[in-house]
């Protein structure tokens, strides 16, 4: 998930109105939840149609604001719900409430905690194509953001009325990544660097069909990748065969196979580098040779002669001029020990520490555990968290250990 660690105990007031992007909050709100952000709804009369007040109460975990007034004639007030909020989100904003909001019409609690609101404002439009594509509409489109308020664009495909164009909601995914975006503090941590990334597992070939592979998923050097193009650094990812990731689109991506193909991209991107950090679970051996073709089941045993592939990590280690240096270690007994070794060895600035031997750390899960250790001796351990937390922890520490000791 491309969201960035960003929304943690912020408070998100939603606006839903009547549409029938309606249907995809709830996945949108867990997705805030998820991410420790409060979030409070309030509906227009409309949305009711599309989306039970119930569904969005079950998954915020909090009472749904449905009109001024509660059913035993309580005042719901809007000026607190208004001051209450972090950020307003107005999704799906309709061409109907854009409309008011333009104008400032205040016929429902949503408008008049609009109007109310002193926090920062985003709506999300959808509407059928004619609809958004109207001079109206468009105007008054314009005017909410001339006013302050922060569109999240509609998307371009298949509508509702089987038309195609834009008007769709911008996927749930898309919305919690502009608002956490928003919340982003580290935007120019890594302004003006160039970051290298490698990721993912190898593929050694033993005959066309088969080869030599390991579980990695990649996840973490892709959530690494993300969040550094998030902190403004220019960023190249190596990344092996994997299931497909959600990569950031900043990010320039170098599709490999094998580790000798890994090792020419990883080499010929890092002379024009300031930090490398390599994360792929490479090969450390392939077959000899790759046979032709398939081979046959003849024998009762078959042998396979391995040979050393070359270490992508070490080899840039020895070539390293001004570049830092990061390495990963995976290990399973003597952790501590056998990483710091590696650090050693492979001429590195820090190396990322994963102990297989942790629950909830290594491979295929998203959730990691490691430590961050320097070549001036410091351990820094980060507990258990999501990959994409992990990744900014690193890059922090990358910066506050390694760029701002050494001034590069
Ligand atoms: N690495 C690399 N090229 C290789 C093997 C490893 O660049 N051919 C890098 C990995 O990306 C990682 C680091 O080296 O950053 C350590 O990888 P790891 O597999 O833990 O260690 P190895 O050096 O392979 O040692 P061993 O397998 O014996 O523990």
């Amino acid at each position: 998930m491309n969201i960035l660690p960003s929304l943690k105990g912020k408070k998100i007031l939603i606006g839903v109105c009547g549409g029938i992007a309606a249907y995809k909050l709830p996945h949108l709100i867990r997705l805030l939840v998820k991410e420790q952000a409060s979030v409070k709804v309030i509906m227009t009369q409309a949305a009711h149609d599309f989306v039970t007040p119930l569904t969005l109460s079950v998954v915020s975990k909090e009472k749904v604001y449905n009109d001024f007034k509660t059913s035993d004639a309580q005042w719901n007030n809007h000026v607190e719900l208004a001051q209450w909020a972090d950020v307003m989100l107005i999704a799906p904003a309709t061409a109907n409430t854009l409309a008011k909001m333009a104008t400032g019409g205040c016929d429902n609690l949503l408008l008049a905690t609009y109007l109310s609101a002193k926090c920062p404002v985003f709506f999300a439009p959808a509407m059928d194509l004619d609809m958004y594509e109207h001079p109206t509409t468009l105007h008054n489109i314009d005017l909410l953001t001339s006013y302050g308020n922060h569109l999240i664009p509609s998307e371009h495909g298949e509508l509702a009325s089987g038309l195609v164009g834009k008007g769709r909601m911008a996927e749930p995914e898309t919305i919690a990544r502009a608002l956490s975006e928003f919340f982003w503090k580290e935007k120019h941590l890594f302004q003006g660097k160039k970051i290298l990334i490698t990721a993912g597992p190898t593929y050694e070939m033993i005959d066309p069909v088969r080869f030599i592979g390991n579980f990695s998923s990649g996840k973490m050097g892709v959530a690494l990748a993300n969040v550094a193009a998030s902190m403004g650094a220019e960023v190249t990812l190596v990344l092996g065969p994997t299931t497909p990731h959600e990569i950031d689109p900043r990010v320039r991506v170098v599709s490999v196979v094998s580790a000798a193909q890994m090792y020419v991209a990883t080499t010929t991107a890092f002379t024009h580098t300031d930090i490398a950090i390599l994360a792929a679970a490479v090969a450390d051996y392939k077959p000899q040779e790759q046979a032709p073709e398939k081979i046959k089941k003849k024998t009762d045993t078959l042998t396979l002669t391995l040979v050393k592939t070359q270490d992508i990590l070490a080899s840039l280690g020895k070539s390293k001029q001004q570049q830092l240096l990061v390495g990963f270690a995976l290990e399973t007994e003597n952790e501590l020990e056998n990483a710091r070794g590696k650090l050693v060895r492979k001429n590195l600035d820090a190396i990322v520490l994963n102990s297989l031997r942790d629950k909830g750390a290594g491979f295929s899960g998203d959730t990691n555990q490691v430590t961050f250790i320097t070549a001036q001796g410091k351990e820094i351990p980060f507990p258990l968290q999501s990959k994409t937390s992990i990744a900014e922890e690193i890059l922090k520490a990358i910066h506050e250990q390694l760029l701002r000791e050494t001034k590069k």
